[in-house]
């Protein structure tokens, strides 16, 4: 809302999975279901900032008060975030795939008999490690999200470093997190929030509470606007 904590800044999310064509009917995707990260811009356009909101393909609805940029792969979200830039704060909560498919036919690939073809996969570029290892315009606030089904802290601990982001969020999606139905497409989520002083456990709450602590965060971490 107008005059709240994040007016003047913008902030930037990335959400859902990425589809990754293999021919103009095929792709490959992953159960992502955007609601995390739909839910932080939610939270950052009603602490007042404006909100870029590039979305992988999702059946949820647009949040108020956001810019949407609807992608589809990888290299798409990567554009559209680099066309974004700048923002003072960058959060990456997108399942990225992976690889995608190394050769995209440009025709449906047709059976006729034939043995299955090959998939070959390459890599997809790391959006948040290219964003968090920019020299010039780099966001003040570079966040990116970890889904560990085991060692969460150590390993994520690791990712921060590796990926050059400022903090990370890392949840447990492993069955047995304690999490009913999941972490995956439900409703609740439960992290540790990681920065460079150490970790934090913060309590399982709904994807909107832990949405609105962390724009709580972010608005300490980044203080008064500072006037031109
Ligand atoms: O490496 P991993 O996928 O576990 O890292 C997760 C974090 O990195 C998430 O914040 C995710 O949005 C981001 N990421 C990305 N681009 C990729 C892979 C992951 O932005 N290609």
């Amino acid at each position: 809302a107008a005059g709240g904590p994040l007016t003047g800044r913008h902030v930037l999310v990335t959400s859902g999975p990425t589809h990754e064509p293999i021919d103009p009917v095929r792709y490959i995707a992953n159960r992502s279901s955007g609601k995390q990260g739909h839910a932080i811009a939610a939270a950052a356009a009603r602490a007042g900032a404006r909100v870029t909101l590039v979305s992988g393909p999702v059946t949820l609805p647009d949040p108020p008060d956001v810019d949407m940029r609807r992608v589809e792969s990888a290299r798409d979200m990567l554009a559209a975030v680099e066309a974004a830039l700048p923002a003072d704060v960058a959060i990456f909560a997108a399942a990225v795939a992976d690889w995608r498919a190394a050769d995209e036919a440009p025709e449906k690939m047709k059976k006729d008999g034939n043995a299955p073809p090959p998939l070959a996969l390459t890599e997809n570029p790391d959006i948040l490690a290219t964003i968090a290892h920019r020299t010039g315009g780099r966001p003040r606030l570079v966040i990116g999200f970890a889904a560990e089904t085991q060692n969460v802290v150590a390993y994520a601990q690791a990712k921060r470093a590796r990926k050059g982001c400022d903090w990370i969020l890392a949840n447990d999606v492993s069955a047995q997190s304690g999490i009913p139905g999941g972490v995956m497409g439900g409703d609740t989520n439960e992290v540790h929030f990681l920065t460079a002083e150490g970790a934090e456990a913060w309590p399982p709450a709904s994807k909107t509470e832990v949405a609105e602590q962390l724009i709580a965060r972010i608005v300490a971490a980044l203080g008064p606007l500072e006037i031109q």
